[in-house]
C-alpha cells in the first residue's frame, strides 16, 4: 500500500495543467475545423485535432499511472459526501477523455484515411478502412465529448464553490 500524500507534487500539476490547455485547444479545433463530408481527405485542421488528440491519450495514460504511483489525500476539511463526490468526478474525467480520444481515433482508422502526426511521422491507425464500422460509431465521439464537457462544468463548478463559497485551500492545491 502506498502512503497517501498531502498535497499535489509538481507533476501532477504539470500534467493537470497542460491536459486543460490541449483539451481548450482540442474543443476549439473540433468545432471550428470543416464538417466531414463524402470523400473527404483530412485537411491542417484535422491533422492538428487527431495531432493533439493523440497527445492527450498519451498524457492521460501518464497521468493516470502518475495518480496510482503518487495518490493525494483529499483536502482536510472536506464532508465524506465532498470526498466520495469529487473522486468520482475525477475518475469520470480520466474515463471520458479515454472514450473521447478512442472513439475519435477509432472514427478516422474507420474512415481509412492516411494521416501524420504534426506533419512528422505517419499517424498510426487502428484497423484498415472500414465503412460499415465508421458508420456504426458515427456519433460516439459527438456524445463522448459532450459528456466530457458537462463532467468538465461540475469540476469547474464545485472548484468555484470552493474558492468563493467555502473559501477552503482547494484551489491552491492545484496551483501551488
Ligand atoms: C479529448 C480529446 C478530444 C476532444 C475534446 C475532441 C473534440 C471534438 C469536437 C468538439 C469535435 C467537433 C464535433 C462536433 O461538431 O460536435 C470533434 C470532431 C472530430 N474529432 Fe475529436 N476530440 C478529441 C480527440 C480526438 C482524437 C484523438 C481523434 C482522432 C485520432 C479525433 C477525431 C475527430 C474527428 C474525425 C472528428 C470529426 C468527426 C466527428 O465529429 O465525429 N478527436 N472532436
Ligand atoms: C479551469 C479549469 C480547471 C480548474 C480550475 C481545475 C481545478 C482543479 C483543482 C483545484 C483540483 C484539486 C482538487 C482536489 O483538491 O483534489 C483538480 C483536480 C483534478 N482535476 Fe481539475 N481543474 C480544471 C480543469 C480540469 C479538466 C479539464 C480536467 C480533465 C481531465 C481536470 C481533471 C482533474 C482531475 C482528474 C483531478 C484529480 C487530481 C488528479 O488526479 O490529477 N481538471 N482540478
Amino acid at each position: 500500500m502506498i502512503a497517501r500524500s498531502l498535497s499535489y507534487g509538481r507533476v501532477a500539476k504539470i500534467f493537470h495543467w497542460t491536459i486543460v490547455v490541449l483539451l481548450a485547444l482540442q474543443y476549439l479545433i473540433g468545432w471550428f475545423m470543416p464538417d466531414i463530408h463524402r470523400g473527404m481527405q483530412p485537411g491542417l485542421p484535422m491533422i492538428l485535432h487527431v495531432s493533439f488528440g493523440l497527445t492527450i491519450l498519451v498524457l492521460i495514460v501518464l497521468r493516470f499511472a502518475w495518480r496510482l504511483t503518487h495518490p493525494v489525500a483529499p483536502e482536510s476539511s472536506l464532508s465524506g459526501f465532498q470526498r466520495f463526490s469529487a473522486e468520482g468526478v475525477h475518475w469520470l474525467l480520466y474515463l471520458l477523455v479515454l472514450t473521447t480520444t478512442l472513439s475519435g481515433w477509432a472514427f478516422v482508422s474507420f474512415r481509412g484515411w492516411t494521416m501524420t502526426y504534426f506533419g512528422m511521422l505517419p499517424f498510426p491507425m487502428l484497423s484498415s478502412a472500414n465503412p460499415a464500422a465508421n458508420r456504426m460509431i458515427d456519433g460516439w465521439h459527438q456524445f463522448s465529448e459532450w459528456a466530457l464537457l458537462i463532467v468538465i462544468g461540475l469540476h469547474v463548478g464545485a472548484v468555484l464553490l470552493h474558492v468563493f463559497v467555502y473559501r477552503d485551500g482547494v484551489m491552491q492545491r492545484m496551483l501551488r
